[in-house]
């Protein structure tokens, strides 16, 4: 079966290979699937995606007509795909649920602590021969309140490392796990993680309720000095109402992985040129904010897992079987 595989990168090239084996015709294409690069898969079966290809109701549509039957999405979310519209055009969708949880979660607690014990900053110092410890205070982590959002395997990864941390660990989700509870983490609402947190990582999935969830208005709530991490999707936060919160003091320090707008700037060499986006800009000009390039995912184990699983679900359509990891509408 032919295949053509937006948005790859070398290790996309590296592992998706290995694991296909010569038995499906992989296409790597470099283009992210926008409108202009939608007819980029002519004559494939199948296309698989990334989490900045666009799978809107317009390309899923000129996807259809070239003959395209399936899209393998090589991540766990799917805000990027119109679900609706693809099961109208025929179009199957399956992902992948569950890599590296720990991976992840991992990456949240790297963020927290690097920002917490100003270890990008220290990294920076000494190496300038600045050997001073003015601007570095931390806290102890130890006995300090978490917030998660979201406990779904990520959260409930970063609620163990935080409870082995002896932090007490409030969650909210709207879905209680029993594994959780029985991690002593306290499931509350979401109005009493806000206030009691000193530190709140978000680990739900990006949809119409959470979108935003972290506004001016629930900001306000937190505490001085609160630590956000978020690892989840970008617009899970109102970029403008943190950096107003920055500014302030309210917010004490903020940890992304993704971004509203990190498509088209995250994954890419922009060194050379200049950041159009003044509010990542902004944001970047801050010391008590880190930002890295949705890089949580991208541990070995995480790869080889991805790409094992997205070459079982392309297996799975090809053979016309269930797919176990299929998306309905
Ligand atoms: P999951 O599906 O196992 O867990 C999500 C949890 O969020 C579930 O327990 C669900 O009940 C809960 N939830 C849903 N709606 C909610 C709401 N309105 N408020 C509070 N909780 C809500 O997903 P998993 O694997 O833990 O991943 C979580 C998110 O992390 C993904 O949706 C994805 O956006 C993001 N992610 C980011 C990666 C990165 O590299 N930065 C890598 C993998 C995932």
């Amino acid at each position: 079966m032919r295949v053509v595989v937006f948005s790859t990168k070398p290790h996309d090239r590296q592992f998706l290979g290995a694991a296909n084996a010569g038995r499906h015709e992989l296409v790597f294409l470099e283009a992210r699937l926008l409108a202009e690069t939608a007819p980029l898969a002519a004559g494939a079966e199948a296309v698989c995606l990334f989490v900045h290809d666009h799978a809107d109701a317009g390309i899923l549509g000129t996807l259809a007509k070239l003959g395209v039957r399936h899209i393998a999405l090589r991540c766990a979310g799917f805000n990027n795909v119109d679900l609706a519209a693809a099961a109208r055009h025929g179009i199957t969708v399956a992902r992948v649920p569950a890599y590296s949880p720990h991976g992840v979660a991992e990456h949240a607690v790297a963020l927290f602590l690097t920002l917490n014990r100003r270890v990008h900053r220290a990294y920076n110092r000494v190496r300038d021969g600045n050997f001073a410890l003015e601007g570095l205070l931390g806290f102890d982590v130890h006995g300090k309140t978490v917030g998660v959002v979201g406990t779904g395997k990520i959260g409930a990864c970063f609620a163990q490392i935080m409870r082995g941390f002896g932090c007490r660990v409030l969650a909210f989700d709207v879905a209680r796990q029993p594994a959780v509870e029985a991690l002593g983490v306290e499931y509350t609402t979401l109005e009493r993680l806000l206030v009691e947190s000193h530190v709140i990582s978000l680990h739900c999935p990006l949809t119409p309720q959470t979108h935003h969830l972290i506004n001016a208005g629930t900001l306000a709530q937190m505490r001085d000095g609160v630590v956000i991490i978020n690892t989840g999707r970008g617009p899970l936060i109102d970029t403008r109402a943190v950096i107003a919160a920055l500014k302030s003091g309210k917010l004490g320090a903020l940890a992304l992985d993704v971004y509203e707008e990190e498509e088209g700037v995250f994954y890419e060499d922009h060194s050379g040129a200049f950041l159009a986006d003044d509010q990542l800009a902004r944001l970047l000009t801050f010391p008590n904010v880190l930002v890295t390039s949705h890089q949580a995912f991208f541990t070995r184990e995480a790869i080889t897992a991805i790409a094992e699983t997205t070459l079982g679900n392309l297996d799975d359509f090809a053979a016309g079987r269930p797919c176990p990891n299929a998306l309905k509408a």
